[in-house]
């Protein structure tokens, strides 16, 4: 834990070493029940560790002389956490660029299934240009009653409903750089509130 963290965090909930494990895992499963080859997209920011670390199991997997899938990357910001309850969500790609899903099989990668009102509408969109196959994989999905029931092909960790931090997972954009996953304590809420 780095020294600016140290006070602001209740405590950890998944080791780094652990989540690579999973990731580990889940790379052999999705290269072993992949039909073709892959679009993978990268939901940014939270999304981009996971996808990082991913994308990298996927190729040493490759290298160990295991089954071969050949990848393309894509990334796409999405924004939700607003607060509003409708508000359909915006995707970063150009019409042009979406137009290239079409046909193709997309592992869209995500840090959390929160709500899971942004996945929803982003499969919804994405959907709407054609692809083979559109599955999703998500470190973790979390078990709240918010949740409007969406659960992921692929999900590394259920975790209880609490304010989670670190492999990329931000509070106010920070956090983004702890190698752990943990929660945040009151002190930390207030250490890194938005400041005006
Ligand atoms: C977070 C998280 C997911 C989404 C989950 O992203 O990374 O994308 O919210 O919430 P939901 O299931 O309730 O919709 P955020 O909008 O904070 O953007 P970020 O990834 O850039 O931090
Ligand atoms: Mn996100
Ligand atoms: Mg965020």
């Amino acid at each position: 834990i780095p020294d600016h963290y140290e006070d602001a965090l209740e405590s950890v909930l998944i080791p780094h070493g652990v989540i690579m494990d999973r990731v580990e895992k889940l790379a052999k499963l999705i290269v072993q029940e992949a039909t073709g080859p892959l679009v993978v997209c990268c939901v940014l920011k939270g999304g981009h560790q996971f996808f990082a670390d991913l994308v990298n199991y996927i190729k040493k997997n490759v290298t160990r002389g295991g089954k071969t899938v050949p990848l393309s990357l894509e990334f796409i910001k999405v924004k939700s956490y607003s607060g509003e309850t409708s508000g359909e969500v915006k995707l970063s790609l150009t019409e042009e660029e979406c137009q290239e899903f079409q046909g193709k099989n997309i592992l869209i990668v995500e840090d959390i299934i929160d709500t899971g009102k942004t996945m929803v509408q982003l499969l919804q969109k994405l959907k709407q240009y054609s692809p083979e196959s559109v599955k999703v994989a998500s470190l973790l999905i979390k078990k709240t009653p918010l949740s409007n029931g969406y659960i992921p092909e692929y999900v590394g960790f259920a975790i209880p409903n609490a304010f989670v931090v670190g492999y990329a997972l931000d509070y106010n954009e920070y956090f983004r750089d702890l190698d752990h996953i943990c929660v945040i304590n009151d002190h930390g809420k207030m250490k890194y509130a938005i400041k005006n």
